[in-house]
């Protein structure tokens, strides 16, 4: 297993490119499956999810070929198999994403469940109450789901997907994919509002799908009876370029930003401003692919963030966002509402000097000088990130073992940090010095 090794310090000065959006390109890429007709997606992220997906794919009859600048191309050739295996589906839970576009083409889906995850439970009862309203007979069987459209065709109704902690991103993704090829007219109540499902959307048109408010939570989808082939670029990655921003305001930064969603990213934007950070669009001809550039102020200033879905404060940046306000310049209040345990980078930064204290779904941040670096664990995707900017932020050296969880979101995070500054190296767990 790869570590970090990060000096911490440096300014970050430069220029980076945002790639393009993993959350989006997982529903995109299951979105294949909807057609018998090549389906091209362009500026697809070099990420181990992507991988797996790829994979999980091609046992799916899904061919595929993919480059080095990101140009994937799916082409379902055999539409045989529909069993998604737990082999694949435990290293992703994104898998789940399969389950809607292979009912609807195929007439029936076997998914292994999803088990929960770093981040808490994680359910998939809403995407079941989605396929179901459409017509589908859920059953679970050995730990898979079974989803069967009795005739062999969904039919269109009206379905609610809010859940106790709002809607679902991916449920959104999988009942919309599934209602495009039913009989008649499916309306989604609730409905995830995120910039992903909105590109998911305007893929799903281009194949000839009919659907409409795709961005709000009312989604309404006309069944046609088939889809054809498109070509797509994948909207940019709104939480990576977050993460770069949050990193600008933490580490003395100084960071152009080139394909950035702002449009996506207002939420973190007004709290950037507030804690001191500006950034300055110098170019938003296309709101989705800005170009901007960020700065610190003289200290940073203490925040209250809740996180919410889409327009809301992402959860996805809620442990970057902790790390920066380490920081501030007094108490910072941070609630999580979307994954309320979602908190593993608190042990982590308190070894590195953080003060915090959590009770239940909110931790009071409470800002020191500096952070120390020291030796930490990487425990999920976001909260790794977190700890990366903590540690190019501490003094002295901090080394993160299981980076293995970062390589699922971003493209060799280190590159592409050390290419503005940081002093990051990638290393073998078994080269570090023992623990104490
Ligand atoms: N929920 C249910 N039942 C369901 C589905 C969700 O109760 O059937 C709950 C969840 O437990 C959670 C809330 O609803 O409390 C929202 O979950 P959601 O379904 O929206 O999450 P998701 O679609 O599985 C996506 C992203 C996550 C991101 C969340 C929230 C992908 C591949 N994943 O997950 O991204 O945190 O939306 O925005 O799109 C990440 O990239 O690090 C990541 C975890």
């Amino acid at each position: 297993m790869d570590a970090f090794v990060i000096e911490g310090g440096a300014p970050l000065k430069g220029t980076l490119r945002v790639n393009g959006s993993k959350n989006a390109a997982l529903p995109l890429m299951a979105a294949a499956l909807l057609t018998d007709a090549p389906v091209t997606l362009r500026g697809v992220p070099r990420l181990a999810d992507i991988a797996n997906m790829r994979r999980l794919l091609h046992e799916l009859g899904c061919d595929e070929d993919h480059d080095d600048e990101g140009d994937v191309r799916l082409h379902v050739t055999d539409a045989s198999g529909s069993h998604a295996r737990y082999d694949i589906v435990r290293t992703m839970r994104a898998s789940v994403c399969v389950l809607g576009p292979m009912l609807a083409k195929r007439g029936s889906a076997r998914v292994s469940m999803p088990g929960g995850c770093a981040i808490g439970e994680r359910p998939v009862d809403l995407h079941l109450r989605g396929m179901e309203a459409l017509g589908a007979r859920v059953t679970l069987s050995s730990g898979d789901i079974l989803v069967e459209a009795p005739g062999g065709r969904l039919e269109g109704a009206r379905g609610f997907l809010g859940g106790a902690f709002g809607p679902t991103v991916l449920g959104t993704a999988n009942v919309m994919s599934a209602a495009t090829l039913a009989e008649g007219t499916t309306v989604i109540e609730s409905a995830a509002c995120e910039p992903e499902i909105v590109d998911v959307a305007k893929l799903l048109t281009s194949m000839g799908a009919r659907i409409e408010g795709a961005g709000t939570p009312r989604i309404t989808v006309h069944g046609v009876d088939e889809l054809k082939g498109a070509d797509h670029r994948v909207l940019a990655d709104r939480i990576e370029a977050g993460t770069y921003l949050i990193a600008a305001g933490m580490c003395e930064g100084d960071l152009e930003l080139s394909n950035c969603p702002m449009d996506a990213l207002l939420a973190l934007d007004d709290h950037l401003q507030r804690a001191g950070v500006s950034v300055e669009v110098l170019d938003d001809t296309d709101p989705l692919r800005a170009t901007v550039h960020a700065t610190r102020g003289e200290r940073i200033e203490p925040v209250t963030v809740t996180t919410h879905p889409h327009p809301g404060f992402p959860t996805d940046l809620q442990a970057q966002m902790m790390a920066m306000l380490t920081l501030a310049n007094g108490n910072s209040v941070i609630t999580e509402r979307i994954f309320p345990e979602r908190f593993l980078h608190v042990a982590e930064l308190s070894r590195m000097g953080a003060r915090l204290f959590r009770q239940g779904p909110t931790v009071v941040v409470s800002g020191v000088d500096g952070l120390v670096g020291a030796p930490v664990m990487a425990s999920d995707l976001r909260a790794s990130a977190g700890l990366v900017l903590a540690g190019m932020a501490a003094s002295g050296t901090t080394t993160i073992r299981r980076v293995y969880h970062l390589d699922r979101g971003y493209e060799r995070m280190e590159r592409t940090l050390e290419s503005v500054g940081a002093k990051i190296t990638r290393v073998k767990e078994q080269d570090l010095p023992m623990m104490g």
